[in-house]
């Protein structure tokens, strides 16, 4: 095994003759769609419906649903995506968040419509009006909250453009100018905030891995894992609990899934572009992935006893954190994750931020996915 690891680095260095083509050993090659929804898992969810399979068809429905009801919705481009803090000015706040949001949603739906529908040019057209509108108004984005909130609202703009990176109806010229969007607005400033210390970190590092993947940037990449792997136990505690999210006093329970979501995705885009395994395969001491979200789930169903704040506030199956642990199910095998979400199923999460969106159609899942 030893000498044929060496043997293939050897036939790297004397076909690029480069050093760095040892560190690109580790990252498959980048495929479209990929990221957040591998062509693997397409497929397999594809098959799924056409079996009328649950709960994969009813989630499908739900999704068509939603992506026809985004062919009557207006684009909210802005081209400055001024954000002030929410107790600054609480209108203007939630007015331009909600544009983007609504957008990055629509986008994404109907890009995921286009695949799952057997290539149905009219989603995929739907989904460019939204990209090309923000790609040809937006150039910045500015105030205390403007960063941030474009860093968990634009996931959606990303993955979208992911899935129809090799739709012949996208004119190049169309979309060279979306990719320069996401390189210089939303990956400029996801990594902006991808050095705090809370969950600006976590929406900054989710944002740009994805964006790195979709702009085929190894580099990119491998610095999120970095930053992951840096602080995730300064993140999370010995006993699973998240120092920086619990003492956000009566949401300590929300920011903890809303530092937990982001993780969690970009590990799974970790995963599927480099075989990094950030889920079963990183911990400390008692600390991992796994206890900080066994942690949130026992909480949220006993927030009376919460240790941080007297009645916090607490989330759903069919909301918070029924999304993450949705997601979190067939990566962990967790029978609890399941009985949590079941009877909610199926799950769309499409407010406010994208991390863990359509987790009941687009299972993950660890290794290959089944064939059939
Ligand atoms: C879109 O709007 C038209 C005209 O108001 C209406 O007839 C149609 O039902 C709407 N479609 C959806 C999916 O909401
Ligand atoms: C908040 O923003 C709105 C919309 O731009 C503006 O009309 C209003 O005056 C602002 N309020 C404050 C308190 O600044
Ligand atoms: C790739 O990402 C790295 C790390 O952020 C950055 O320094 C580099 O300029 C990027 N390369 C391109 C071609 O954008
Ligand atoms: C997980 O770690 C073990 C032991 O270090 C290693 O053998 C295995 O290949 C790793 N698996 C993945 C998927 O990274």
């Amino acid at each position: 095994m030893g000498a044929m690891v060496l043997v293939r680095l050897g036939l790297l260095l004397c076909l690029s003759g480069q050093i760095h083509a040892i560190k690109r050993a580790t990252t498959k090659a980048f495929t479209h769609p990929g990221g957040m929804h591998p062509q693997q898992q397409i497929d397999f969810v594809r098959t799924k419906v056409a079996q009328r399979e649950q709960p994969y068809y009813d989630a499908y429905t739900q999704l068509i649903k939603s992506a026809d009801a985004a062919f009557n919705h207006s684009t909210h481009e802005l081209a400055d995506f001024s954000v002030p803090g929410y107790y600054v000015n609480a209108t203007m706040h939630q007015k331009n968040s909600a544009g983007l949001q609504s957008d990055s949603f629509d986008a994404y739906a109907c890009a995921l419509a286009y695949h799952l529908s057997g290539f149905q040019a009219k989603y995929a057209d739907q989904s460019l009006r939204f990209l090309r509108a923000w790609a040809h108004v937006n150039n910045k984005y500015s105030d205390y909250d403007g960063t941030l909130v474009m860093a968990y609202s634009g996931p959606g703009m990303v993955i979208a453009g992911e899935l129809l990176y090799h739709y012949h109806g996208w004119n190049p010229v169309d979309q060279q100018k979306y990719l320069q969007w996401v390189k210089n607005v939303y990956l400029k400033a996801s990594n902006e905030i991808r050095t705090r210390t809370n969950n600006w970190a976590d929406w900054g590092r989710f944002g740009s891995i994805l964006s790195g993947y979709l702009l085929e940037n190894s580099t990119e990449i491998a610095e999120n894992i970095r930053l992951i792997k840096k602080d995730l136990f300064h993140k999370i505690a010995q006993d699973g609990h998240m120092p920086e999210e619990t003492k956000r006093e009566a949401n300590g329970i929300w920011y903890t899934y809303f530092s937990l979501a982001p993780i969690t995705a970009a590990c799974w885009v970790a995963y599927r572009a480099t075989n990094e395994n950030l889920f079963t395969n990183f911990t400390q001491g008692t600390a991992s992935i796994k206890l900080a979200l066994d942690y949130l789930h026992y909480y949220n169903m006993n927030s009376n006893f919460w240790p941080w704040y007297p009645n916090p506030n607490k989330g759903s199956p069919s909301s918070w954190p029924g999304n993450l642990l949705e997601a979190m199910a067939p990566i962990y095998g967790s029978d609890s994750f399941v009985d949590y979400v079941k009877a909610a199923r199926p799950l769309i999460y499409r407010n406010h931020h994208f991390a863990w969106t359509f987790p009941t159609l687009m299972r993950t899942q660890l290794g290959d996915y089944p064939k059939k």
